[in-house]
């Protein structure tokens, strides 16, 4: 079973080919970092025009890096939601055509759905139930997977998306776009946290819901007591930042675990890309399967959608050519039993 899978949901346009589910034969990222650098973010429209300028090529490399031919497809997938609508459309309307042309299924998957399957593609082992955190440039949320394909929320931001407020202190520091990566190899660099350190959100509270916006206030106010800064200062800013962010998100994983009792934990979304992170929860998680998908799985993918996509068109699902993008997701939620 051979199936393309296409997302062009935020900023990175993607093509992935995955045979049976799990064999990832190509998977093509052509990010356009560069042209959003200037403004400090995503911004829809510039992003829509490059990916319709990108989309054929990045398909076409597909193709011959996996060496196959389009009509060898089973089936053509497209993330449909969340993401930006103009950006959203373009791959799912190629998806559309390609599989129209072919006379092959259609699928229409769920981004924040993709990036909890790219745990389950890279590691036959995870075991389920499993708890799993995405955090990426758009999306926090926590789930509970039942099993493959079938997540529910514990909890989600109430606010920015981790890898948001990560972008924005990166900016306020001078470190550059994006900003995860620049933080994390400024952080690498300080021989010390700034101290005293910034305060972990919602420590008190018993759920699974993140909170950031109040660290990001907290920095800003800092750096404007504390300007100039030099590199040293900036460095020991960057570390204590990303300590705070990093360990909100490991103690609810943690807390999620203890509370569902749940064996194994997988990780996903651009901000599981972040080393401290993962050697936080390595830290406190003996006799818990950790399942840290590959960095190149972890941030928007292709992949990871023909992934989802193998695994319902199995069940005989498919979609019709006229399903809506939308920019919001649904989740059923997760309630203590
Ligand atoms: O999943 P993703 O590629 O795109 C979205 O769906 O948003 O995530 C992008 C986010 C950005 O905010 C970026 O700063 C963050 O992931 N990120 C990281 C790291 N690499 C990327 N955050 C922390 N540490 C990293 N190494
Ligand atoms: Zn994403």
């Amino acid at each position: 079973m051979l199936v393309l899978g296409i997302d062009t949901s935020c900023d990175e346009t993607s093509a992935g080919i995955v045979r049976d589910g799990r064999e990832i034969l190509a998977n093509r990222v052509s990010s356009q970092v560069a042209l959003h650098r200037p403004f400090g973010g995503v911004v829809p429209e510039i992003a829509s025009r490059s990916h319709l300028r990108r989309l054929l090529p990045v398909l076409e490399d597909a193709f011959r890096e996996a060496r196959v031919r389009p009509r060898d497809l089973d089936a053509v997938a497209a993330t449909c939601r969340p993401g930006l609508i103009g950006a959203l459309l373009v791959g799912l309307s190629g998806a559309k055509a390609l599989a129209w042309r072919l006379g092959v299924p259609f699928l229409g998957v769920d981004h924040i759905q993709a990036h909890l399957h790219a745990a389950v593609m890279t590691d036959p082992d995870l075991p389920f139930p499993c708890v799993s955190l995405i955090a990426s440039g758009g999306h926090t949320s926590l789930f509970y997977m039942e099993r493959p394909g079938k997540g529910l929320r514990m909890g989600r931001t109430l606010d920015d998306a981790a890898g948001e407020v990560l972008d924005k202190a990166a900016a306020l520091l001078g470190l550059g776009y994006p900003g995860g990566p620049a933080l994390e190899e400024a952080a690498s660099l300080a021989d010390r946290p700034a101290h005293p350190p910034f305060p972990v959100p919602l420590k008190g509270r018993k759920d699974f819901d993140f909170s950031f916006s109040g660290l990001k206030t907290a920095l800003r106010v800092r750096v404007e007591k504390e300007a100039p800064l030099g590199p040293e200062e900036i460095h020991r800013l960057a570390r204590a930042f990303q300590e705070a962010v990093m360990e909100h998100l490991a103690r609810k994983c943690l807390a999620a675990l203890r509370r569902t009792g749940a064996r194994a934990l997988a990780l996903g979304g651009g901000v599981a890309r972040n080393g401290f992170l993962r050697e936080r929860l390595a830290r406190e998680c003996a006799g818990i399967h950790l399942s840290f998908p590959p960095l190149e799985l972890c941030s928007d993918n292709g992949a990871m959608v023909a992934g989802l996509a193998s695994l319902r068109l199995e069940k005989g699902e498919k979609d019709p050519l006229d399903l809506p993008a939308a920019p919001r997701t649904t989740f059923e939620e997760w309630t203590a039993s």
